[in-house]
């Protein structure tokens, strides 16, 4: 047991996101989790979620636009008739619990391999190959017996002038397919070093067009994929989720200038919110909080564990509005409960967090469990 927090306690307060009117300010942060065979959104997820729904806004797990901004094996899209069905389910099992749903857009870009692209070669902002290596299927030939691996990175193609639109527009695409199965709406994913950040990044990013070299040129590409969300469902749907100076997934950023400019840019666009991964002792935090006239949603990282006492004292000291929680909700399908009442939390398992079946995703004990 630890204590309880106060029912006055500023972190189970309401608050208005968006069109949303949500019980607390405990979110669940966005989490792949490499279950959807087929990349199509299945029932053991539908039933993940739905034992969530007590998170008031699920943020999904991040969900490829397209099917060239795929990361991993077994991640859903959200781009075809069968994947929107799936979305449907997840959707409607989030609203029967009451709770509400964003799915989060995630493309990859260079993130990827070619073996998960049925053999084409990853696109990004420039050709600039990521360090290391990433998980993916033996073959590219989906029609083969395969199985997962991992691979070196490969050397991504740098995205012409001219096939940027396509991009820009498989957002707006995916965020109508996904509030039309009834999600409540999307959240663009430009954090941890997958496209919109491999633009926004000035040591990733090579490019001499305007979308490279000045900060303006490099938040190009989020606020054009920004505005066509916005305007095909309505920005008061719309989040956007970054992270600065975030070293993950190879990036090299040596300033955060881009994104007060970024954040600038979108302001007058009515977004939902502003999600930013990091920790209050960051200088950019608090500058683009006070920068941002919206609701600002906060993240701390994997540098600490979520705590009931950390995230409690950012709403108490006025750092965000709302907080994302990751691994404590993958542990615990009934957190906000146990952070009320002071009960224990279950811990997570790290070897299920990734793909698997339903050990380790649906059957994380609840509290009357326990009792
Ligand atoms: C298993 C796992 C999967 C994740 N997947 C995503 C993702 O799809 N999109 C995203 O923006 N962040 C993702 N993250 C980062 C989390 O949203 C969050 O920032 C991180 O877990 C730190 O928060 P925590 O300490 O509360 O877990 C993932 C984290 C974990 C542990």
């Amino acid at each position: 047991m630890s204590t309880p927090l106060p029912d006055d306690s500023p972190l189970l307060a309401p608050l208005r996101v968006g069109r949303l009117e949500l019980p607390h300010r405990a979110l669940m942060a966005p989490l792949t989790r490499n279950r959807a065979d087929g990349d199509v959104p299945n029932e053991m997820q539908a039933e993940y979620y739905a034992q969530r729904a007590s998170a008031g806004l699920i943020f999904s797990e991040g969900s490829q636009p397209q099917r060239m901004g795929q990361a991993y094996p077994n991640v859903p899209g959200v781009h075809s008739v069968e994947q929107k069905a799936g979305w449907a389910r997840i959707a409607r099992r989030v609203h029967d619990g009451q709770g509400h749903l964003f799915v989060q857009l995630m493309h990859s870009g260079r993130i990827s391999h070619p073996h998960t692209l049925d053999g084409a070669t990853p696109v990004a902002s420039s050709a600039v190959r990521p360090e290391g290596s990433i998980v993916t299927w033996s073959s590219p030939d989906p029609d083969t017996e395969r199985e997962l691996t991992t691979l070196d990175y490969v050397t991504p193609r740098a995205l012409e002038l001219a096939e940027i639109p396509d991009v820009v527009a498989g957002y707006a695409h995916a965020a109508r397919l996904a509030v039309d199965a009834g999600a409540d709406g999307v959240e663009l994913h430009g954090a941890n070093g997958y496209l919109i950040h491999q633009f926004l990044a000035d040591g990733i990013n090579r490019r001499t067009d305007r979308y490279g070299g000045t900060a303006a040129n490099r938040a190009r590409f989020a606020v054009e994929v920004a505005r066509a969300c916005a305007e095909e469902i309505g920005a008061d749907r719309l989040g956007i989720r970054v992270s600065p100076l975030n070293p993950f997934n190879g990036i090299v950023e040596n300033d955060d200038e881009v994104y007060d400019v970024l954040v600038d840019a979108l302001a007058p666009m009515g977004l939902a919110y502003l999600h930013v991964v990091g920790t209050r002792n960051q200088d950019f935090v608090l500058r683009l909080r006070k920068a941002w006239p919206g609701i600002y949603v906060l993240n701390t990282n994997f540098e600490e564990y979520s705590t009931r006492e950390d995230m409690a004292g950012l709403i108490a000291d006025g750092v965000a509005d709302a907080v994302t929680v990751g691994r404590p909700w993958i542990a615990n399908p009934d957190l906000v409960r146990r952070w009320r009442e002071g009960a224990a939390e279950n811990e997570p398992d790290q070897g299920s967090l990734y793909g698997g079946d339903h050990r380790g995703y649906t059957d994380y004990a609840f509290l009357h469990d326990a009792a």
